[in-house]
């Protein structure tokens, strides 16, 4: 079924019938023509890419060769020397996206409780009170929110804190949820817990999501597609579709499918890093 897609386009085969047509993710995010260097040095030069619908797409490659930045341009942080990005044929400004920043340390707001952090963007947006209490119990019961939210960020565990932050990112209903390393300051356990979440909020509400992983199995795990790009100056290797059916569980690690499409991809990134 996943023979791998090749280089450049995330875009689905060739449609022949209504049933495929329906069947056939839609692209969401354009991405045309991007470059950005760094003193000089480039790291994207005339890059594309499209990002699927309501599809998750793991960002893998070699350390620094720019899977933050390329998920920061797209997410509007970083600005890239040329290009254009569009959401649906729309602008950044235009278009409600969610963060999970890398570091969840320093991504909540330390003077306000979580309950707080995680009305933040809806106060912020100008909802009332009342909606905004509906929308955050919504989330903790998407979440199944066991400790106290009206705790502050300090007296949370680590895994605490990075529920709080992929809750936060939830909230205004992103279309596009992007994820930096959401799980490499966690242990296994939490991990574990982080990662049936994320299916869980991907399953319950079709956001796109966009997550960067330096992990292999984390990278593969959650993913429709995994990304794979080369060293800098950087390029798409391959784009690996994996499509083991949702929700996946931990013991899927040990699906014959799944360890093909690990094995594959280590391959890639092998070739890549000794190229
Ligand atoms: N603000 C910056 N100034 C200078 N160089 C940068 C900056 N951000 C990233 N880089 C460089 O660009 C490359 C890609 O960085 P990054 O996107 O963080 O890689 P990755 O996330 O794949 O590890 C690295 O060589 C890094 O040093
Ligand atoms: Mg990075």
């Amino acid at each position: 079924m996943s023979s791998p897609i090749p280089a450049s386009v995330l875009a689905p085969p060739p449609v022949t019938s209504v049933t495929e047509l329906l069947a056939a993710p839609k692209t969401h995010v354009t991405v045309r023509g991007l470059s950005k260097s760094f003193a000089g040095a480039p790291l994207y030069t005339g890059f594309h890419l499209d990002l699927p619908r309501g599809k998750i797409v793991s960002i893998f490659g070699p350390n620094g060769c720019g899977k933050s930045t390329l998920m920061n341009m797209i997410a509007g942080l970083v600005p890239p020397d040329a290009g254009e990005i569009l959401f649906d044929g729309k602008s950044l400004k235009d278009t409600q996206i969610g963060y999970v920043f890398q570091n969840y340390r320093d991504a909540l707001f330390p003077w306000i409780t979580a309950w707080d952090n995680i009305a933040y963007p809806l106060k912020r947006q100008g909802m009332k009170p009342a909606a905004v209490k509906a929308r955050v119990d919504e989330l903790v019961a998407l979440f199944e929110i066991r400790f106290d939210l009206r705790r502050y960020p300090y007296e949370l565990s680590g895994g605490q804190m990075q529920t709080v932050c992929i809750m936060r990112s939830l909230a205004t209903r992103p279309e596009v949820l992007f994820l930096d390393e959401p799980f490499s300051a966690l242990d296994f356990e939490m991990t574990l817990f982080i990662r049936a979440k994320l299916q869980e909020a991907h399953m319950a509400t079709g956001t796109t999501m966009v997550i960067v992983s330096h992990d292999l199995e984390d990278a593969v795990f959650l993913a429709d597609r995994i990304l794979l790009l080369t060293r800098r100056p950087t390029r798409i290797a391959e784009i690996v579709p994996f499509e083991l059916p949702r929700p996946r569980k931990p013991e899927d690690t040990a699906d014959p499918e799944f360890v093909r499409v690990k094995a594959h991809t280590l391959e890639v990134f092998r070739r890549e890093v000794n190229a």
